[in-house]
Formats: C-alpha cells, sequence, structure tokens
C-alpha cells in the first residue's frame, strides 16, 4: 500500500495514496523512483475503516521529543497530541490541540529514529497515554507522505528535517530588541506615549505593536482616523527614536458594501465557499466575515500586495492573528443557540440541567469542526477542496502569502513576520510566538518547554507573551518572566484586554530599576545573540536546546527547566513563586555561574559538574557559561543599532583551550548570502599562569567596527585575568 523512495541516507519518504501537495517539503520528489514497498521501518502498521494507525512499542528508555506547540512535557511520552490548529485561549494542561501543527518527532531510546507525517488535517500521536508502552499515530486518511530519518543522532534527524523543510527564518537583527505590545493600545497618542516612556524611564525597546483597535471596525486593512488621525505620522515619529511600529493583520474580511477588501474579494471570487458556491460566512471580531481562499495563489497575490498599505509608511513588520482561522460563529451556529435559548426560556422556572447544558452549547459554537467541514477552497487547477481536509494549512498560506509579497514590496529588506497558525515549512519564512497563555506561574514552564520543542521544528525565532497574555500579572511574576524571555529570542511583554496592565512601569519603583537592568542585560548579550541565531541557522543546528542534546546520560533526560542558549549559555531560569533559588544540575564540565542582574556587574563563580542549588534574588537569573567557551557583551543601547558596537566584552571559563567564531552582518538585508558578513575568530588558550590571546578577522567588506575587546577569562579555580585587546 506505499511507494518508497530513498531521500538521502538517512532519510525515506514512505508515500501513501495521492498526498496534497502542503508545501512543507522543499525536495523536488517528482522525478524520484519511487517502488513498491508494504512495511515502515519500526512500525507494526494497522488499516481501520479509513485510517491508518502506526503502531511503535516503546522501551522503558524511550525519550520522545518534537511535535512543536504542544502543552505537557519535553519528553511527549503519556499524552495524546491532536494537531488540529485550533484557537484556544485555555491552555490547560489536558488540552491536545493548540494553533499550529507540527507532525515531526525523534524518539531516541533503544532505537533512534524521526518521523514527520506530511498530512494538511487532524492527525492523533497517543505517546503512551492510552497503553504507556505503546506510541500509536493515526492518519484519517490513505493519502499522505510519512518520512522516517534513520539516524542515532538526534541532531543530524534534526539537519535533515531542514534540509527536506528549509532552513530558519532570519528576522532583522532589530528583531531580537525588546518588544512591547497590549491588546490594545485605543490611540495614536496612547502608542506614542507608551514610547516616550520607554524613552524617559530608559528601558530600552525596539518595537511596539498595534493590536486589533488600530483598525477602523476591525476590517484589515483599514485605520480608524478617530483614533489613530495620522498612524503613518506615528510610524515615522517613532522611527526617529528607535521604535519600529508593527501592525496585527487579521484574515477574516468584513462583509461591508463599499468596503474595498469586501467588494473586490467578492467580485474577483477569492473568498471560501459554502457548499452551495456561496460565499462562506463566519463571524469574528468585525461580526460577518468572508475568508480569503488563500489556498489559490491568485488570492495570494492579492492579499499579499495589501500590506503595501503599511510598507508604503516605512513598516517591516507584521502579525497575521487569527489565522486557523478562528471562527467565533457562524450563522448556523448562532440559530441554534438561539433556538436553545428560546427553549430554555419557555422553561425558566424549572432550568436546571439544562442551563449546565447550554453552557456547553455556548462554548462549542466557536471553531466548531463541523463548520470547517461545511466550506470550501478553489486551487490554482480550478478544483474545489473541502476545508478540512487542508485545515492546518490556513496560517501557512495566508503567511505565505505576506512574506511573498513583501519581498516584492521591500526587495532585499529582512522582516519581522508572525503568524499564530502554523504547518512545517512556515519556518522558512516567518515565525510563531506562542499564542493565549495566562499570567500564571505555570505557563512559565510551558513557555520553557515549548520554546524547546519548537525550536526542533526550526521556529528558532519564537517566544511566549511575556508576562502572560491572560489574567492579572503580578510584579513579581512579570519580573520573572522579562529575566526568562531576556532570554528567549522573540521578547515581548503582551497582555490581554480587560487585564492588569503589565508594561515595566505599572508596579513600582523597584519593579520597574529590576526589570530596566534586566532589559539592558538582554541588549548588551546582542552580539552574542544574533551571532549565535545566524551561526545556528548557517549550521541547522537548533538555537535553543535541551541538555540532552548537548550531553550524554539518563540524568540529563529528565531536565526541561534548564536549556543551551546558542553553544556557550545554559540558562536555568526562576519559573516559581517566591522563590529566591532554584535546583539544577550541571552535567560533565565545569561551569562558570553568572547569577546576573545587571550588565555592569560580575557575580561569578565556577562549579564542577553536579547538582546544586542556586540562589537568585528577585533581579537574579542563573546563568552557566560552559567550560572551554565563551560569550560576548557589548554596552547596552536604547534600541539595536543605535551606536556602532566598537567594543566587545569577552567572558569565558577556559581550562585549556576556547574558540569562538563571532559573526555579524549589515542586520537588515539579505547581502550576507552574497558574503557580506564579517567573522572574528577569537582564540583563546590556557598557558602557565595566563592566556594567550589570538584574535583573527574576516571581514571583505568591512562590517565589523570592533576596535577594542575586553577579556574576562576564568580559571577553573575561578581566578580571573582581564585584558584589553587592540583590534585591526
Ligand atoms: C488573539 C491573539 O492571540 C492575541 O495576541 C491578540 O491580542 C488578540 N487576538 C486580539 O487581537
Amino acid at each position: 500500500m506505499f511507494t518508497k523512495t530513498q531521500l538521502t541516507q538517512y532519510t525515506t519518504l514512505y508515500r501513501s495514496g495521492k498526498p496534497f501537495k502542503t508545501g512543507a517539503v522543499i525536495v523536488d520528489l517528482e522525478s524520484n523512483d519511487f517502488q513498491q514497498n508494504d512495511t515502515i521501518p519500526y512500525f507494526q502498521i494497522e488499516e481501520e475503516n479509513n485510517k491508518i494507525n502506526f503502531i511503535y512499542k516503546m522501551s522503558k528508555e524511550d525519550v520522545v521529543y518534537g511535535l512543536g506547540e504542544t502543552l505537557g512535557a519535553l519528553n511527549k511520552r503519556g499524552k495524546i497530541y491532536r494537531f488540529y490548529n485550533t484557537d484556544d485561549p485555555e491552555h490547560t494542561p489536558e488540552k491536545m490541540s493548540l494553533y499550529g501543527s507540527h507532525p515531526f518527532m525523534i524518539l531516541d531510546g533503544k532505537n533512534t529514529f524521526g518521523l514527520f507525517i506530511d498530512y494538511p488535517s487532524e492527525i492523533i500521536f497517543d505517546i503512551g497515554f492510552t497503553d504507556k508502552d505503546i506510541l500509536k499515530i493515526t492518519v484519517p486518511s490513505k493519502d499522505f507522505d510519512l518520512y522516517i530519518f534513520d539516524s542515532d543522532e538526534k541532531l543530524s534527524i534534526i539537519k535533515e528535517y531542514f534540509n527536506l523543510t528549509g532552513k530558519p527564518y532570519i528576522p532583522p537583527k532589530w528583531a531580537f530588541g525588546f518588544q512591547q505590545s497590549r491588546w490594545s493600545y485605543f490611540s495614536e497618542e496612547e502608542v506614542r506615549n507608551v514610547a516616550k516612556k520607554f524613552r524617559e524611564t530608559g528601558i530600552p525597546c525596539d518595537v511596539i505593536y498595534t493590536d486589533i483597535d488600530y483598525m477602523d471596525s476591525y476590517k484589515v486593512f483599514t485605520i480608524n482616523k478617530d483614533k489613530f488621525p495620522n498612524y503613518e505620522g506615528m510610524v515615522k515619529d517613532l522611527k526617529e527614536m528607535g521604535i519600529k511600529v508593527i501592525p496585527i493583520i487579521d484574515p477574516g474580511v468584513k462583509i461591508e458594501k463599499d468596503y474595498s477588501m469586501y467588494e473586490e474579494g467578492k467580485e474577483k471570487g477569492f473568498f471560501c465557499v459554502d457548499e452551495n458556491g456561496n460565499d462562506f460566512v463566519a463571524a469574528v471580531w468585525p461580526g460577518p466575515t468572508h475568508f480569503p481562499n488563500f489556498l489559490n495563489s491568485e488570492v495570494r497575490r492579492w492579499w499579499g500586495k495589501k500590506y503595501k498599505l503599511f510598507t508604503d509608511m516605512g513598516i517591516k513588520g507584521f502579525w497575521n492573528d487569527m489565522n486557523e482561522p478562528s471562527i467565533f460563529y457562524t450563522p448556523k451556529g448562532l440559530d441554534n443557540l438561539i433556538e436553545l435559548l428560546k427553549s430554555l426560556e419557555k422553561n425558566k422556572e424549572n432550568a436546571g440541567i439544562e442551563v449546565f447544558l447550554a453552557r456547553e452549547t455556548l462554548l462549542k459554537i466557536a471553531n466548531n469542526r463541523e463548520d470547517y467541514k461545511s466550506f470550501y477552497h478553489k486551487l490554482d487547477d480550478g478544483s474545489l477542496i473541502n476545508h478540512d481536509m487542508v485545515h492546518n494549512l490556513y496560517g501557512f498560506n495566508m503567511t505565505k502569502a505576506t512574506a511573498d509579497e513583501l519581498k516584492e514590496l521591500c526587495p532585499n529588506e529582512r522582516y519581522l513576520l508572525l503568524s499564530r497558525s502554523s504547518y512545517p515549512g512556515l519556518h522558512r519564512m516567518a515565525s510563531i510566538w506562542m499564542g493565549d497563555n495566562k499570567s500564571w506561574w505555570e505557563h512559565m514552564i510551558v513557555n520553557i518547554r515549548m520554546l524547546q520543542s519548537l525550536n526542533m521544528m526550526g521556529f528558532f525565532y519564537t517566544g511566549a507573551d511575556v508576562g502572560g497574555f491572560g489574567a492579572d500579572s503580578s510584579a513579581e511574576l512579570v519580573i520573572r518572566w522579562m529575566e526568562l524571555g531576556a532570554f528567549t529570542p522573540f521578547y515581548r511583554n503582551h497582555s490581554a484586554l480587560n487585564t492588569r496592565p503589565q508594561e515595566p512601569w505599572q508596579f513600582d519603583e523597584e519593579s520597574l530599576n529590576i526589570m530596566r537592568d534586566i532589559v539592558r542585560l538582554r541588549y548588551a548579550f546582542l552580539p552574542y545573540t544574533y551571532s549565535e541565531y545566524m551561526n545556528s541557522v548557517k549550521e541547522s543546528v537548533p538555537f535553543v536546546k535541551p541538555l540532552s542534546f548537548v550531553f550524554e546520560g539518563d540524568r540529563v533526560k529528565d531536565i526541561e527547566d534548564q536549556y543551551m542558549y546558542g553553544e556557550s549559555l545554559m540558562v536555568a531560569p526562576v519559573y516559581e513563586q517566591n522563590k529566591k533559588g532554584r535546583y539544577l544540575h550541571l552535567p560533565e564540565v565545569k561551569w562558570l555561574n553568572w547569577t546576573a542582574s545587571k550588565y555592569e556587574e560580575r557575580n561569578m563563580k565556577v562549579y564542577e559538574p553536579g547538582d546544586y542549588y542556586i540562589e537568585a534574588d528577585l533581579n537574579e537569573i542563573p546563568l552557566f557559561i560552559k567550560e572551554n567557551s565563551l560569550i560576548l557583551l557589548s554596552e547596552p543601547m536604547n534600541y539595536v543599532g543605535e551606536k556602532e558596537i566598537t567594543e566587545l566584552t569577552v567572558i569565558g571559563l577556559v581550562s585549556d583551550h576556547a574558540v569562538y567564531n563571532y559573526y555579524d552582518d549589515d542586520g537588515t538585508t539579505y547581502n550576507f548570502t552574497k558574503g557580506e558578513f564579517g567573522n572574528l575568530i577569537i582564540d583563546i588558550t590556557k598557558a602557565d599562569n595566563d592566556f594567550k590571546i589570538d584574535v583573527k578577522s574576516y571581514d571583505p567588506v568591512n562590517i565589523l567596527k570592533i576596535k577594542k575587546i575586553h577579556f574576562e577569562i576564568y580559571d577553573s579555580d575561578g581566578s580571573v585575568i582581564k585584558k584589553d585587546m587592540i583590534i585591526g
């Protein structure tokens, strides 16, 4: 029932039926030879009606990694995951679906292999939930591609996955700065004040988001002129301050006569249709809307060109939201609800369980699978496909529309592009944030785990809403989350309507001061963060990695709350309420601990491998530099690129030899692909009671402006030697 083709030494594609071309894979499969093949390595196959189950008997030591945007532990055993993109703002532990579908996993244990199923509708991974030793993957279709990555090395499996689906997206350098958001800043004045406040308080900031209320009646590609009389002027003025504005973009087009998006879309037949061929109606923020048919390339071009409204203002970042697509209700759903309420009214004197059941029905009115089954996409070849069959591709194609046209609108310029919904392959052109979390301590550990799982999928540039989106946040929670966020690539504080404001100045003076120091620390790390990010993409190695991807042994497999941030730095955030420190494990090598609060202050200590309790006051985050590796810092700035970086500080623990390959480029274009980047190879060797330092530079187009490097090199006994070196 399968055909098979070997793609590389490690990767084999097993094809069932005639899969839909999702766009996840960049390798051309058309010219490949496929041979008949009825088995899949490792798995027993069970056919059941129109479903196929893949069954694997897990051994005790097997650990399952991957699956991207899912809840639960980093080791995915013990839970069911359902890939069907869902707008669910309640990220409680039992939930099986979130906004993205990422059916790529790595099983590491008795056997080690990777698996990716390219199929754009529901897939279920039951990983030892129903039966604790059984991994059962259910694909309710006969048409899909299944890839097996047969390697013993987790990192080579990931490399193979990137060879297949593409390398991670590279945002502009300023995207590594701090970002502030709120649903909503309701007026231009409010946005301007937020920007001013950042500069007044001396808290670095690169981006402010405008959420749905900048639009006129939530109509996509419009601006509310009452509240934002001069959006373009605001964008320009903030740019002068070094702050970029990013608007939210929602896919639903309001049904309103004379609204150009609606009129054009209707006239050109660009919307999804119902079973009678009429434009499908579903309600989101603006009330009843039509959904653009993003699976059609002409529609994508039409939609993508609309971003010109903003690119003409100089905007280089976009936030595509609600693109699962989220449905608040359909007219049919609303009618059913009204009927239900009417029947309740009739029986209102005695209503008991009926009210309880009505509440359940009310909840089901949103994002109902039956609604997703009731509309269609017209594909490029003119055929119609039911939305449910390709559900997980909607946000992917909306974001493809954006990314493809941004390349036309702003040639050779990088952009910051976030999508809420995703599918494999989206990581080549954009990234995702983790959606509507809550201001709960429990969601910090969710953030830490998901960060690692998403990096395995190529979503390197990711992070959660810092401080939590829903619910009110305490100062302590925001501070601890700002510390964690300082060591995630996407660093944005965002909160929901009607929740307690959580910008850094919303609490008290002491909290403000702590948060200023944290954000400044983030900016001090910029040379390291950017260099590591770019090197990770180049090498196809996750930027954030679990310790078990770097170190051997069973002990590290259990560590989910510490992670490698680049190659040199291990981060161990404090993520529990009222804690003044935490337990942690230091694997295999010596570690230079910096419990960091301020960029300017050092609080360093060398540790042998082992288990420790490390103190970390509210203003401190435990960081660890790996033995024989280096980190780089520079003076913090108000925003990325405010000043040229002319001096670097290099910190490391060198017991014999460390090499750091520092990378930099212009940060805004793709000229690096033509060799326009600079490298400093910093080589430090321990020699008696001293260190021999050698710095070589490769800088063909004069990117690097470094004139001086300060070295702070620690020896295993904790002693430090400080030296300065003039460069060039
Ligand atoms: C849902 C998004 O996840 C959230 O971040 C945003 O603030 C709201 N939509 C309102 O646009």
